[in-house]
C-alpha cells in the first residue's frame, strides 16, 4: 500500500492511507485526500481558494483514472462545486463519457447531488486583483467584462507568472491496483474557459495496473503537448526503469517552442510500488506514505532539466 502525492498533498494524505489500511481501494484513497486539499482554503491553486480567471471566475479542471479498467473520468472548466474529484469520479462510474466541460459537467453535478459553493476566497480575490493592477490600466480593469481584445491582457499578466500550482495523489492499494487523482483551478488569470492538462488523460494523469502511473503540475500546456502522463507509463511499459522513464518524459520539453517552456513536475509509481518524482526546477519536492509508515516522507524531485 502506497501513497505518492504532490507536496501539498500533505494535508491529504493521512486521510488516504486511512483508507487504504481500512480495506478501500485506491481510487477511493485518491478521491479522499484530493477532496481535504480542494477544501484547503490556503491552497491557491486547488479548489476552494484557487485564483481565479482574468475574469475573476474561478474554474476547476480534475480527472481520476482506474488502473485497473483504464476506465476515467474528468471535468473541465467547473464552476461553484468545491469537490471536482468527486464529480469526476461520478462521470467515470455513471456516464458512456470520460470528460464533461463547463455548463454540461455543473448541470451533472447538480443531477448527482452535488451543493453548489462559492469558491473565491477574499484572500484570492485580492491576490488576483493585485495582479491585474500591475498588468493594466483601471478603465481596463473596471469592464473586463466588456473588453474587445482580452487575449492582450491574458497575455501580459501570464508574462509574470509562469507555471502553476495544483495536486497529485497516486495510490496503489493492498490488491495491487493503483489509481491516479489530478484537481486544479488551474492557471490564474486565465483565459476564461482555458482548460489545462490535469482532465486531460494522458496529459496530467495516467494510470494502468499493468504498469505504474503519472500525474503532472506546472504550466498544464507542455503537458498537453507531450501527452506526458502517458509518455511516462509508455517508456515504462517499453522497458525503462522509473527514473529512465521520468527523465525521458522531461527531455521531450526540449522540443517545446518558448511559448510553452515553463515549470512542470511529474509524480510516478510503478506497478512494484516503486516511487519518483521529476521538475524542471531545482529545489522541489514530493511526499509519499506507505501503509508501514507513520507520518509521510517528503524527498526531493529528481531536477530534469
Ligand atoms: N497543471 C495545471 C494547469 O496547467 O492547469
Amino acid at each position: 500500500m502506497i501513497i505518492v502525492a504532490s507536496t501539498n498533498g500533505k494535508v491529504g494524505i493521512w486521510a488516504a492511507m486511512e483508507v487504504l489500511r481500512g480495506g478501500g481501494t485506491a481510487i477511493d484513497a485518491v478521491e479522499a485526500g484530493i477532496r481535504l486539499v480542494e477544501s484547503n482554503p490556503e491552497d491557491t491553486t486547488v479548489g476552494l481558494g484557487g485564483i481565479p480567471n482574468l475574469l475573476g471566475e474561478v474554474e476547476l479542471d480534475a480527472s481520476i483514472m482506474d488502473g485497473r479498467t483504464l476506465a476515467a473520468g474528468a471535468v473541465a472548466a467547473l464552476r461553484g462545486y468545491e469537490h471536482p474529484i468527486s464529480i469526476a469520479r461520478k462521470v467515470m462510474e455513471e456516464l458512456p463519457h470520460v470528460l464533461l466541460a463547463g455548463p454540461g459537467a455543473e448541470r451533472f453535478a447538480a443531477e448527482m447531488g452535488f451543493e453548489r459553493r462559492e469558491l473565491l476566497t477574499e484572500k484570492a480575490r485580492q491576490t488576483w486583483e493585485e495582479q491585474l493592477r500591475k498588468a493594466m490600466p483601471e478603465t481596463v480593469l473596471a469592464n473586463l467584462e466588456g473588453e474587445p481584445a482580452l487575449r492582450q491582457w491574458v497575455q501580459r499578466v501570464r508574462e509574470s507568472r509562469r507555471g502553476g500550482g495544483t495536486v497529485n495523489f497516486l495510490a496503489q492499494d493492498a490488491d495491487g491496483n493503483i489509481c491516479a487523482g489530478v484537481s486544479t483551478s488551474g492557471q490564474g488569470w486565465k483565459y476564461p474557459g482555458r482548460v489545462g492538462d490535469s482532465p486531460l488523460i494522458g496529459a496530467g494523469n495516467y494510470a494502468d495496473n499493468r504498469y505504474g502511473a503519472a500525474a503532472c503540475t506546472g504550466l498544464g500546456e507542455m503537458a498537453i503537448l507531450t501527452g506526458t502522463a502517458h509518455s511516462v507509463v509508455l517508456y515504462l511499459k517499453m522497458g525503462l526503469s522509473l527514473e529512465e522513464a521520468g527523465r525521458q518524459a522531461m527531455e521531450d520539453f526540449h522540443a517545446l517552442a518558448d511559448l510553452y517552456q515553463g515549470a512542470l513536475s511529474i509524480v510516478a509509481l510503478d506497478k512494484d510500488g516503486h516511487h519518483a518524482a521529476f521538475s524542471n526546477r531545482e529545489g522541489t519536492t514530493y511526499v509519499y506514505m506507505t501503509g508501514e509508515m507513520d507520518e509521510p516522507e517528503e524527498l526531493p524531485r529528481v531536477s530534469a532539466a
